[in-house]
């Protein structure tokens, strides 16, 4: 897909990687809805795309909530005439304490965000695509390509999303609609700083890794699975060394 001139939203865009990448499709011609439930930051992604040249506009949104994320959808086709691209990039990690000491609502939360949301999100949105052709990316995670010991639920909401991605993608192709999903490693974002600050905290040695991504790495990852028409129900890992396509017995494309 040719990026210049289309429409995109971005899910948690208010922040880290969704806001870089928001940023990096405006620069790149597409015109943005940055959703997100904080508002300040929001806004002020919104100003920074428009400073640079680029169109933007902020819908407070609870990706969970059915009437929010079918406003943040319309919105796009509202204020500019299209849905072209949705980048279902919001999420959250348990945090401090963690599974099991967590209490049970949130370990429901991160589903409901990370996993649920994404479902929903590509379930309106796919409607009100156009018939020509349109891309959604989701953000899973290396967490769910691998065990995770460090956070389960949040793992498998990951392995979720993967497969989620791989299985939805050939009702998504019959309407024009590709679907993949990125999977990063550690990234440098206030969602991994806060949960570094929070282990200090309660005295778990936070293992900082050696080598931690740029928010822009995952946003490259993200623009190149929108501009290559080959990608179809693939999950691309992002490591500090580059990006790979994953291959598993699940994956399209490779043996079963
Ligand atoms: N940072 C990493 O190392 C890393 C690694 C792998 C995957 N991820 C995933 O990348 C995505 C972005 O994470 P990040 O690191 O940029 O975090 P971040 O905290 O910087 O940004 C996440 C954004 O999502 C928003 N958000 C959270 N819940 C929401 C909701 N219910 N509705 C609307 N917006 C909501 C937050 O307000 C925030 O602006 C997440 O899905 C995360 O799980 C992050």
């Amino acid at each position: 897909m040719d990026i210049k001139g289309k429409v995109a939203v971005v899910t948690g865009g208010a922040s880290g990687i969704g806001r870089a990448t928001a940023e990096m499709l405006a620069t790149a011609g597409a015109a943005i809805v940055i959703a997100d439930l904080v508002e300040a930051s929001g806004h002020d992604t919104v100003k920074a795309i428009e400073a640079a040249g680029g169109r933007a506009v902020f819908v407070k949104a609870d990706v969970t909530d059915e009437a929010d994320a079918r406003r943040m959808l319309e919105t796009a086709k509202e204020k500019f005439g299209s849905l072209d691209i949705l980048y279902n990039n919001a999420g959250i990690a348990v945090g401090i304490p963690g599974y099991p000491q967590a209490e049970i609502k949130r370990w429901r939360r991160v589903l409901e965000i990370d996993l649920m949301a994404v479902i929903l999100g590509c379930h309106l949105a796919a409607p009100l695509m156009d018939p020509t052709g349109g891309v959604i990316i989701n953000t899973a995670s290396m967490a769910g390509l691998y065990p995770y010991k460090e956070d389960p639920v949040y793992g498998a909401a990951k392995a979720g999303v993967v497969n989620f991605t791989y299985s939805l993608a050939p009702w998504a192709a019959k309407r024009n609609i590709r679907v993949n999903c990125v999977c990063p490693g550690v990234v440098d974002t206030p969602l991994v700083r806060k949960g570094i600050e929070a282990a200090k905290r309660a005295g778990q040695t936070a293992g900082v890794p050696a080598t931690i991504m740029a928010p822009t790495a995952i946003a490259n990852a993200v623009l190149s699975l929108i501009k290559d028409d080959a990608m179809f129900g693939r999950a691309l890992e992002v490591r500090p060394s580059g990006p790979r396509l994953i291959e598993t017995p699940m994956a399209p494309g490779t043996r079963r």
